[in-house]
């Protein structure tokens, strides 16, 4: 089976072929052409009765020189097919024929069906058939499973019998080195017409010379629409976005979110990210970080986007400059309903006293407020500040709510009861939250860690705590223990917790070194 194979692909070009397809298919390595062969299952017994049925076929109808050259003609009357002998190259157009049917048999097309297909492209040369097969083995090497390559000569002849092709299938084997997704394949060669695939190649090229890595490329093809984003542009077209979109992370924003791409550059593209350079009054870099954090902005239409301004200013009274702030930081806001999310949570910070400068302030601190699920996480929340203490439509609930946004409810309801275990009352959180808002945010197995340490190394009463809550927010190892320890040594770590942790590093070694001179003085 192996020896079949073998010859099968180390046929040499015959005279007439030698188009670029058929150099195409004799550049390939020849090894991986029998691999992708032999480890075909139905292949060998195909093989095998190639060359008798072929023979069988030349049996019973002799070659007829009436036909013309190079072309083949079949007699549907009888269903059944001969090859026209041509003059000068008779001796190939049998074994071409032949090698033809096989590839198609084993590709689920059958003998009849390959006839009917033949016909339909009576055009059909046997240079054309030669380079044919050779294209279907290219499409199965480069991945193509049995089923795509049928539907793809049933539906899409003419493509794989057009020279044009040929660019693109070495291009896709020698230089993407075969990996582009099937999926993606196929839908390449099902819905394009073979003049806008066969500067395929030229325009993925550019986009490399314009500064994709080459080792990203595939995964930029293969995360675009390729109609859309490549064959159906010119090569002028491509060029003109990748200028267009050079202040805002040009191809590093395409590298980072390739379905820009699939944009239509007048249409979708320059409106789009014009509105966002007016509501910034032309900051292209904070135009530029919007759309590299956020690139699905871009597939929020104009007018949904002005909508929401609109919404913002007239609903929150913002002016754009505040709201571009707010983009900056939650570019997400777009994804929000107005009607559902925006106006009832903005509606609430009004309720609770905000004037449209809190309302700002709030929002570039906890924006996540206007997204967050009310069911699953504000209520919760709700429920444990009212209960810790908190009164509803005062603003000190609005600032307990922006520094709880970014927790889970469950660690904030871990935080609670370890406060309420170590023996503080709702009044004592309530106070502490009021100090030092962040408590409620702090993760609570590092709560616990810095509350265990207080009490058992550093001998202290946990209620220090009311007075300086913030302790809870310094970092263990480097701040807190190194501190004490640091202390410990000099003056017995009897130091306040809040004139212990609040000097800076700086004045803190110093005075260290100070304390340790004077220290050493006295010894
Ligand atoms: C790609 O874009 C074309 C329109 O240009 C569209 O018909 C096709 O469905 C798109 N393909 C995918 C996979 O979205
Ligand atoms: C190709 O682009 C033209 C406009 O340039 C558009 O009208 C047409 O629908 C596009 N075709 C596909 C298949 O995307
Ligand atoms: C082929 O590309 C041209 C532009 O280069 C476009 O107008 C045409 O619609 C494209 N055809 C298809 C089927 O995409
Ligand atoms: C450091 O100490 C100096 C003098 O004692 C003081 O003026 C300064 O504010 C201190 N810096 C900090 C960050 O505590």
């Amino acid at each position: 089976m192996a020896l079949v194979a073998l010859s099968f692909f180390s046929n040499p070009p015959s005279s007439s072929s030698s188009s670029s397809s058929s150099t195409t298919f004799h550049r390939y390595p020849s090894h991986s052409l029998q691999l992708s062969f032999r480890s075909s299952s139905t292949l060998s017994p195909l093989f095998q009765t190639q060359h008798s049925f072929f023979s069988l076929l030349t049996k019973s109808q002799p070659p007829n020189n009436h036909f013309f050259r190079f072309r083949f003609r079949f007699r549907l009357s009888t269903h059944s097919f001969f090859p026209c002998r041509c003059s000068n190259n008779s001796p190939n157009v049998d074994v071409e024929f032949g090698t033809l049917i096989s590839s198609f048999q084993e590709i689920g097309i059958s003998f009849e069906e390959t006839k009917l297909l033949l016909l339909k492209s009576n055009e059909l040369t046997s240079i054309q058939l030669n380079s044919l097969r050779d294209r279907v083995l290219s499409l199965h090497s480069l991945g193509l499973d049995r089923v795509s390559i049928n539907r793809l000569v049933r539906e899409c002849l003419t493509m794989l019998t057009t020279n044009e092709i040929d660019p693109l299938l070495s291009f896709l084997r020698n230089e993407l080195h075969g990996q582009l997704e099937q999926a993606k394949l196929k839908r390449l060669l099902l819905s394009n017409e073979p003049k806008n695939l066969s500067a395929f190649p030229q325009k993925v090229r550019l986009l490399v010379d314009r500064g994709v890595p080459v080792n990203k490329i595939v995964r930029v093809l293969n995360k675009v629409n390729l109609s859309k984003a490549i064959c159906n542009r010119s090569i002028d077209e491509i060029e003109r976005i990748i200028d267009f979109l050079e202040p805002f992370g040009g191809v590093g924003l395409i590298v980072k979110h390739p379905a820009i791409l699939n944009h239509c550059l007048d249409l979708k593209l320059i409106p789009r990210i014009s509105v966002l350079t007016e509501l910034s009054g032309g900051d292209e870099d904070g135009v530029r970080k919007v759309l590299n954090n956020f690139p699905f902005i871009l597939d929020y239409s104009v007018k949904h986007v002005e909508e929401h301004l609109q919404f913002l200013r007239s609903f929150a009274d913002l002016d754009d400059e505040q709201i571009f702030k707010i983009v900056l930081v939650f570019p997400a806001i777009f994804t929000n309903s107005r009607e559902r999310k925006l106006r009832p949570r903005i509606q609430f910070l009004k309720d609770c006293g905000l004037d449209s400068s809190d309302i700002f302030k709030f929002l570039i601190k906890a924006p996540l407020f206007l997204s967050a699920s009310f069911h699953e996480n504000l209520a919760y929340k709700f429920v444990f500040l009212v209960k810790i203490g908190y009164k509803y439509r005062t603003k000190e609930l609005t600032m307990a709510i922006a520094t709880s946004t970014r927790i889970s409810c469950e660690n904030m309801q871990k935080v609670v009861s370890l406060f309420l275990n170590y023996g503080f009352s709702f009044e004592d959180i309530f106070a502490m939250s009021m100090k030092q808002p962040l408590i409620l945010r702090y993760n609570h197995a590092s709560v616990e860690k810095k509350m265990k340490y207080l009490i058992e190394e550093m001998n202290r009463d946990i209620r220090e705590l009311l007075d300086f809550p913030a302790f809870l927010g310094y970092k263990f190892d480097d701040r807190i223990k190194h501190r004490y320890e640091v202390e410990k040594g000099l003056n017995g770590g009897q130091m306040s917790l809040n004139q212990l942790l609040t000097v800076s590093s700086k004045n803190f070694t110093g005075k260290r070194k100070k304390d340790s001179s004077v220290k050493s003085e006295l010894e």
